[in-house]
C-alpha cells in the first residue's frame, strides 16, 4: 500500500504503536457512509464548476458508489491514517491518480471531516428522537390505563399526598418531552455546511459552497471558513441535550428500581428486564435499568470530556478535536440502546394496583387535605388549620371528628364540630380518590387534568 500522503514530505513510516495512538478508527466507520455522500458532492460541484473535467468526474462518481457499496469492512482504515485517506487510496488505486488524484481539490480533511461528521450526527440524533417518541408512546399509553390507580407522592422520598401513577407518569413523559424538544433544537446547530473551509482559510478555486449544501441537504452553508474547521459547539449542544435526557433517564429508572422493591411493591419488571443472582437463587434483579441510570454518568463523563477538549483550544484546527467526535458518538450510542430499553421496561411493566392504593394514605397523607377541609368548613386560616392537622400527626393517621376536636381544643380552646366541620366533610377529606379529584387545576392530577395533558401529549 503506498502512502499517497506521506511519501512527499515525510520518510519515516510511524510506527504500529504511533499508528494506533493516532488513528480514529471508530469515529471514522461511524462517518463512512457520510464521507462516500461528501466525496460525491464534492466531486460533482468541481465538474460542474469546470475545475475537473466531467469525464473525470464520472469516472470519479462510479468509484465512489462502487466502494461506497462495499461498505466500510472492505475498506482498511488502519492502513492508512484515517477514512479519508483509505477511500482516496482506494479510489486512486481503481481509477489511476490522474484521474482519482484530482477529488481533493481545494478540499482538506479538516473540512472533510466535520462535514461527515455533521451529517453522520444528524442522521443519528433524528434516529435518537424516533427511539424517544416510542418511549413518550409508552409513557403515555401506561398513564392512560393508569388514570385512577391512586398512589402516595412522596418529597423527600416520604409518603407526602395522594396522587395518581397516571399523574406521575405525566411528569416524566413532561421531562422527555422538553429533552425532545432540546435535540430538535440541537439539529438547527448541526446542519450547516462546513465544506468549502478547505484547511482553515477556504480555497482559489471557485467552489460552488451553496450547490454542495444542496447535495447534502445541509441548510445553509457556514459563513466563515476558519469556524467552519476550528468550531465543535454543535456537539457541546447536542452531547449537553443528550446528557439532560440521560439524566431524566435515570431519574425513571431509580424510580422503577425503587417501586420494584419489597419495600415498596409498587411494580414488577417483566422477566426478560431483570437477572438474577449466581448465589442467591430467589433474587430478581432489576439490572438493566440499573444500567440505565449508571450510564447517565458515563454520557456525562463524555460531556464533560468534550467540554475540556474543547475549551482553551486555539482556532483553526488541531487533532484535539479529533477525540472530541467519538464523545459524541457514544453519547448517541448510550443514549439509543438506554431509551429503547427503557421502551420496552416500561412497556412490559406490571402494576401493583393494590399496593399502590393501600399505601397511598399511609404516613398521613391526606393530612394536607383535611386542614383545606377545615378551612373550608370552619374559616379558619391555614396555618391555624395546619397546625391542629399536626397535632393529629401525632395519631394513627385515622382521626375521627373526636380526635380532631381533641386536637383543636388543645391548639385553640375550641371544638371544629361546633364550628361547621362534619363527619362526612372529614371522611372525603380521609379518601385518597378524593383527594386527587380535588386537586383539578391545571396541572393536578384529577382526572380531567391529566386526561387533557395526556391529550396534548399525545398531540405533540
Ligand atoms: N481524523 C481527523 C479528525 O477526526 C481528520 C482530520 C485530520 N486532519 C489533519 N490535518 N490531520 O479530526
Amino acid at each position: 500500500k503506498e502512502d499517497i500522503l506521506r511519501r512527499g514530505r515525510l520518510s519515516a513510516a510511524k510506527s504500529e504503536e504511533i499508528n494506533a495512538f493516532t488513528s480514529s478508527l471508530q469515529a471514522d466507520r461511524w462517518i463512512f457512509p457520510s464521507d462516500i455522500m461528501v466525496d460525491k458532492a464534492h466531486t460533482a460541484m468541481l465538474a460542474r464548476q469546470g475545475v475537473i473535467d466531467k469525464k473525470d468526474a464520472a469516472a470519479i462518481l462510479k468509484a465512489l458508489d462502487s466502494i461506497g457499496a462495499g461498505g466500510v469492512d472492505a475498506v482498511d482504515i488502519p492502513a492508512f491514517e484515517d477514512v479519508h485517506m483509505a477511500i482516496e487510496s482506494k479510489l486512486i488505486k481503481s481509477v489511476g491518480e490522474n484521474v482519482g488524484g484530482r477529488m481533493h481539490s481545494g478540499r482538506s480533511r479538516n473540512d472533510e471531516v466535520i462535514t461527515c461528521v455533521r451529517i453522520s450526527a444528524r442522521k443519528e440524533l433524528l434516529g435518537l428522537m424516533a427511539d424517544l417518541l416510542e418511549l413518550r408512546k409508552a409513557i403515555v399509553g401506561l398513564a392512560s390505563n393508569n388514570m385512577d390507580t391512586v398512589m402516595p407522592g412522596f418529597t423527600h422520598l416520604q409518603h407526602a399526598q395522594p396522587t395518581t401513577l397516571a399523574h406521575h407518569l405525566m411528569a416524566h413523559a413532561s421531562a422527555l418531552d422538553r429533552d425532545f424538544e432540546r435535540l430538535l433544537d440541537a439539529y438547527k446547530f448541526i446542519n450547516i455546511n462546513p465544506l468549502g473551509s478547505a484547511a482553515f482559510a477556504s480555497t482559489g478555486y471557485p467552489l460552488d459552497r451553496e450547490y454542495t449544501t444542496k447535495l447534502l441537504g445541509f441548510d445553509r452553508p457556514m459563513d466563515n471558513s476558519m469556524d467552519g474547521v476550528s468550531s465543535r459547539d454543535f456537539i457541546l449542544t447536542t452531547i449537553s441535550a443528550i446528557a439532560i435526557l440521560e439524566t431524566d433517564l435515570s431519574r425513571l429508572a431509580d424510580e422503577l428500581v425503587l417501586w420494584s422493591t419489597p419495600e415498596f411493591g409498587f411494580v414488577e419488571l417483566d422477566d426478560a428486564y431483570a437477572s438474577t443472582s449466581s448465589i442467591m437463587p430467589q433474587k430478581k434483579n432489576p439490572d438493566i435499568l440499573e444500567l440505565v441510570r449508571g450510564r447517565a454518568g458515563t454520557v456525562i463523563g463524555h460531556m464533560v470530556a468534550a467540554f475540556t477538549i474543547v475549551k482553551a483550544l486555539p482556532y483553526s484546527y488541531n487533532s484535539d478535536l479529533q477525540e472530541v467526535t467519538p464523545q459524541l458518538l457514544r453519547s448517541f450510542e448510550i443514549s439509543r440502546s438506554s431509551v429503547r430499553i427503557m421502551t420496552g421496561a416500561v412497556s412490559t411493566l406490571k402494576i401493583n394496583n393494590e399496593e399502590m392504593a393501600r399505601k397511598s394514605t399511609m404516613g398521613f397523607t391526606t393530612a394536607t387535605e383535611i386542614a383545606d377541609t377545615i378551612v373550608r368548613a370552619t374559616g379558619l386560616p391555614f396555618r391555624t388549620a395546619h397546625g391542629i392537622v399536626g397535632r393529629l400527626a401525632r395519631g394513627d393517621g385515622n382521626p375521627s371528628l373526636a380526635d380532631v376536636d381533641r386536637a383543636s381544643m388543645d391548639m385553640i380552646g375550641k371544638k371544629l364540630s361546633r364550628m361547621g366541620l362534619t363527619e362526612k366533610a372529614l371522611e372525603e377529606a380521609k379518601d385518597p380518590l378524593k383527594n386527587v379529584r380535588r386537586r383539578s387545576i391545571l396541572g393536578g392530577p384529577a382526572k380531567a387534568a391529566v386526561t387533557s395533558k395526556i391529550a396534548a401529549e399525545k398531540e405533540r
